[in-house]
């Protein structure tokens, strides 16, 4: 006798795998919508909802492994996961974060770790952070046929740098910097682009002015996409929401209830039931 019970099939809408030249395509077009997974059933179920594109995001470091900030994620942490979001096989275009210091140092380092990535994890691009400063490395990652998502403004890497997780380019210059940095972005290849902590005014310029894509959270409305950290939009990460995340639905809340009442029916022996038992 098996004891499972049947596979309920998530209502998947019959769609066409999602690659890097549909999103590059949609450029002033219908918005992208992106979120963070980390793992299989999460995976299964942002894709059954259509999301386009699926992140394995360094924020992982944070939300599902209780790290302060990203700084301490390793290139084995993202192989894990990204193993685990591929193999849902999902519609929804792979972006595998490369974490800190994977990047930035050699460019050869960076092209085997992409390509662990992708070659073992399964992603179908990765994402780095940097503008100006990883222009090149972009390049030879896009040389070597691995397509390549940037970015800037707000980069979390930078958290001890920039002194705190703060809102860049509010100042002209500032503001300056982070449209240059964009623009490297482009110049190297990059497919598209993540705008992440800029005055809403600023990732409507960027928009304007570069032919790529850009992803926004806290960006503002007019990027030609946005991604969040599914974590935060279902509140299932407590310690702290940040002001961009829209609070879809408390799962946290509902998990800590459902828990209780089984503990509770556990204690008052009314589960298992008798449709429970063998
Ligand atoms: O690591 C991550 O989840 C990200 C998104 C917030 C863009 O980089």
């Amino acid at each position: 006798m098996s004891i499972e019970t049947p596979t309920l099939e998530l209502p998947t809408k019959s769609r066409r795998k999602v690659t890097t030249a549909a999103i590059r395509a949609r450029k002033g077009g219908e918005k992208i919508t992106s979120l963070t997974a980390y793992d299989y059933s999460a995976a299964k179920i942002a894709d059954a909802a259509g999301v386009d594109i699926l992140l394995v995001g360094d924020s992982l470091g944070m939300v599902a492994l209780g790290y302060p900030d990203t700084t301490r994620v390793t290139l084995e942490d993202m192989l894990h996961h990204t193993k685990a979001v591929s193999r849902a096989r999902p519609k929804a275009l792979l972006v595998a974060d490369m974490p800190f210091l994977t990047f930035g140092v050699d460019v050869r380092d960076t092209i085997r770790n992409a390509g662990r990535l992708v070659q073992e994890g399964g992603a179908e691009a990765v994402k780095l952070e940097g503008g100006v400063r990883v222009r090149e490395e972009i390049r030879a990652l896009v040389d070597c046929q691995i397509p390549v998502m940037g970015h800037v403004g707000l980069t979390p890497q930078s958290v001890h740098s920039f002194g705190g997780f703060k809102i860049q380019g509010r100042d002209p210059e500032e503001a300056d910097r982070v449209v240059r940095d964009a623009v490297a972005v482009q110049e190297g290849g990059a497919f598209s682009v993540v705008l992440e902590g800029i005055p809403a005014g600023l990732g409507a310029r960027i928009t304007r002015e570069i032919g790529i894509p850009t992803i926004g959270i806290g960006a503002g409305p007019d990027c030609d996409g946005q991604v969040l950290v599914t974590q935060d939009m279902l509140r299932l990460f407590r310690d702290f929401t940040p002001k961009f995340a829209k609070v879809y639905a408390d799962l946290g809340e509902a998990s800590r209830e459902a828990i209780e009442r089984y503990c509770r029916e556990v204690r008052e022996g009314t589960f298992p039931a008798a449709e429970h038992c063998f």
